[in-house]
């Protein structure tokens, strides 16, 4: 009996391996999944004796997430190298210190995903942590072993034992056709959709629920042993066939070099093909082969002397301008949209760009029928780089900033301060739309299922004037409107009922005040208590409040001089933060990392958005501003950061990862 299991074991981990990591299936998919119940049937007999490699053991084994530990030797990032020359520089430093010895480089895809570390101990898949902050790791085994391309037990033979302790490290991602997809559901489930692969697969892994990274498509490719007992490889090139043997799933696309000027020549012909892999790819990475040599260039703290990656230039397309709409938003400000002749960019269809403002417009001097270059870098929204004014035909038309709101014809207000030009009809429907559907969404009162498609229709069908409104809506009214059906109602009006809980500071994004966002938002609380209490205040009152200058007090009054009876309406709506009785409780602040000291956050920190990282520093006693100057003592840099970045490097201001970021929340 017990061989007849065991032998069946290895069947399915056969096949698992021809499947998931060879890409050679053997068997059908229906017969695969007979023989995985065929397992699972006999198991059940004597569950206690379920080793944790079967391959029945994917979801709900391993260790939670959460516990950090560190790694064997730190998980390093790459320098990267932007251009012939900067690559060029990389190899005159390799062979000065190599004095001049031949160099083999070998050149790998650089895979745009979450780096992983895998520990197998005699081929037993035992722990496995994300990179972290380089030095520790979070322990994501549970999540990891969901992974079927991650073997749970590795080949081993006579000829080809495996060693008694192997580290590996690789890339987890998703495929890019496959993001569509989550993305649909998470809509669906009212989660905002990842931005990009690399987001999807590090959301995946870092959940707290293995059965949610067990149903997401999530790859890997392994690209280094770090750590192994008993075997020694003279190239990079060797471990990674050993790896292979072991049932490893290594990425196919690698290849050796003789000089860099050869890697240039791979470098372009990945340029023109990139949109072909059916992954995210940012780069090409190129490492010395000889692991002596290695050894001998060492590392730095950051990154090894031996490799570098070259990284890809931005995505870009060539599209027209078929016409320019003019959209208002919630404060009156109306924006220039671009709408585009579709076109695909970095996997994705691009319909619309914003042009930011009329003054844009003028300088860029951007017309209907344009051509244009459309630039997207990693995730962020696509922006228009540069117009082909050498393209036009002589039709192209000037655009005529409208001197009317395209939705209430009231005449706009241009100002010499500022280059918005705005509406400034408090009832503008289009205003309207925009100011609920912000006070909805999670900046302000999260009242989840109350999307764009249901307050057009409160609007168009004037069930609601103000956001007060929100809260006198009846299941009735509420029931008649498109795709509303009893369920969706009585959740939608929960969900309003549940927001009256939120904290002042939340209320106060939420009634669309110009320039108070969130981080105003909480000064003005944390200063005067209450909206209440805020209201009475004059300019003068608000402006002597330390980071709020005269522009936000002069807004911020005379919004309260102007919405009196929209206050009164929600105080009667029964929203707590007008109804209870303000206590004020000091928080005791001082002695943590974060106390007296001034941050900027940047860029995507992946499992917290900046708001959040904000209202955790300044919970932890820390300022948070929002452009770095001579006064900033930290920038916390997610994925993506830009200009702030530069300038913290170029003002010497102290740079912390997200991964190191969060360490010190978990510490405070
Ligand atoms: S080698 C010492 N090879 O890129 C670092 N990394 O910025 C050795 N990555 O953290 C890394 N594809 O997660 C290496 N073929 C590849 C890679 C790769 C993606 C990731 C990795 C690393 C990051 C470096």
């Amino acid at each position: 009996m017990n061989t007849d299991i065991n032998k069946l074991r290895e069947l399915v981990r056969h096949h698992e391996r021809k499947y998931y990591i060879d890409d050679q299936p053997e068997i059908s998919d229906a017969d695969f999944d007979a023989l995985m119940r065929q397992l699972e049937e006999l198991e059940k007999a004597s569950p206690e004796d379920i080793p944790p490699d079967s391959p029945t053991q994917r979801v709900g084994g391993g260790v939670a997430l959460g516990s950090r530990i560190p790694h064997r030797s730190p998980m390093l990032s790459l320098d990267n190298t932007f251009g012939r020359d900067e690559l060029l520089d990389f190899g005159v430093r390799v062979r000065k210190l190599l004095e001049d010895e031949p160099v083999e480089y070998i050149t790998e895809l650089k895979i745009d995903g979450l780096g992983v570390s895998l520990l197998y101990e005699n081929g037993v898949f035992v722990r496995g942590l994300t990179r972290g902050d380089g030095e520790f790791g979070e322990n994501v085994s549970g999540n990891l072993r969901t992974i079927r391309a991650i073997p749970l037990r590795l080949t081993s033979t006579a000829d080809n034992p495996v060693p008694p302790v192997l580290e590996v490290r690789g890339e987890v991602f998703i495929p890019k056709h496959l993001l569509g997809d989550i993305n649909v559901q998470r809509e669906a489930e009212g989660e905002t959709p990842f931005a990009n692969p690399r987001n999807a697969a590090a959301g995946s892994v870092r959940t707290l629920d293995s059965s949610v990274t067990a149903s997401r498509p999530l790859d890997i490719f392994i690209y280094s042993l770090n750590y192994v007992e008993g075997l020694e490889f003279a190239t990079h090139t060797e471990a990674l066939e050993k790896l292979k043997s072991f049932g490893f799933k290594c990425n196919p696309h690698t290849e050796l070099h003789n000089s860099l000027e050869d890697v240039i020549i791979y470098y372009n012909q990945w340029v023109e093909k990139r949109e072909e892999i059916p992954y995210e790819v940012d780069g090409i990475v190129v490492k010395v082969n000889d692991i002596s040599q290695q050894n001998e260039l060492g590392s730095t703290a950051k990154s090894p002397r031996w490799a570098t990656s070259y990284k890809f230039p931005a995505h870009q397309a060539i599209t027209t301008i078929k016409q320019i709409e003019v959209q208002v938003g919630r404060t009156g400000v109306l924006t220039p949209v671009a709408i585009l002749e579709p076109v695909k960019v970095a996997g994705a269809t691009i319909t619309h760009a914003t042009l930011h403002n009329e003054q844009e417009i003028a300088n860029k001097d951007i017309r209907i029928g344009d051509t244009i270059v459309l630039e997207r870098a990693g995730d962020v929204i696509p922006k228009i780089n540069d117009v082909l004014k050498e393209k036009r035909q002589g039709d192209e038309v000037a655009f005529q900033f409208p001197d009317l709101c395209p939705t209430c014809s009231t005449p706009v207000q241009r100002s010499e301060t500022e280059v918005a030009v705005r509406c400034v009809n408090a009832g503008c429907s289009a205003q309207l739309k925009r100011r609920i559907a912000h006070f909805a969404s999670r900046n302000a009162l999260e009242i989840e299922g109350l999307g764009p498609a249901t307050v057009n229709q409160l609007v168009d069908n004037e069930l609601v004037h103000d956001v007060a409104d929100l809260y006198t809506l009846k299941a009735e009214e509420v029931g008649k409107l498109e795709r509303m059906g009893p369920g969706l109602t009585h959740n939608l009006l929960h969900q309003i009922e549940h927001s009256k809980d939120a904290p002042a500071a939340k209320v106060l994004v939420g009634l669309s005040i110009f320039h108070v966002g969130e981080t105003v938002a909480e000064l003005l609380i944390d200063y005067f208590l209450s909206i209440e209490g805020l209201s009475q205040a004059d300019a003068e009152a608000i402006e002597a409040i330390p980071g709020i200058g005269p522009q936000i007090a002069e807004s911020v009054s005379t919004f309260f001089a102007q919405n009196r009876p929209l206050i009164e309406k929600l105080k009667a709506a029964g929203l707590r933060c007008f109804t209870e009785e303000v206590v004020k409780t000091p928080k005791i602040l001082e002695d943590t990392f974060f106390s007296g000291k001034t941050f900027v956050v940047t860029g995507s920190l992946t499992d917290m958005t900046r708001t959040e990282a904000s209202t955790q520093i300044k919970a932890r006693g820390g300022k948070v501003t929002s452009s770095v100057t001579g006064k900033t003592d930290y920038l916390i840099a997610g994925e993506g950061a830009g200009s702030k970045y530069d300038k913290a490097v170029e003002l010497d201001v102290q740079i912390l990862t997200a991964e190191a970021f969060f360490e010190h929340l978990r510490e405070n």
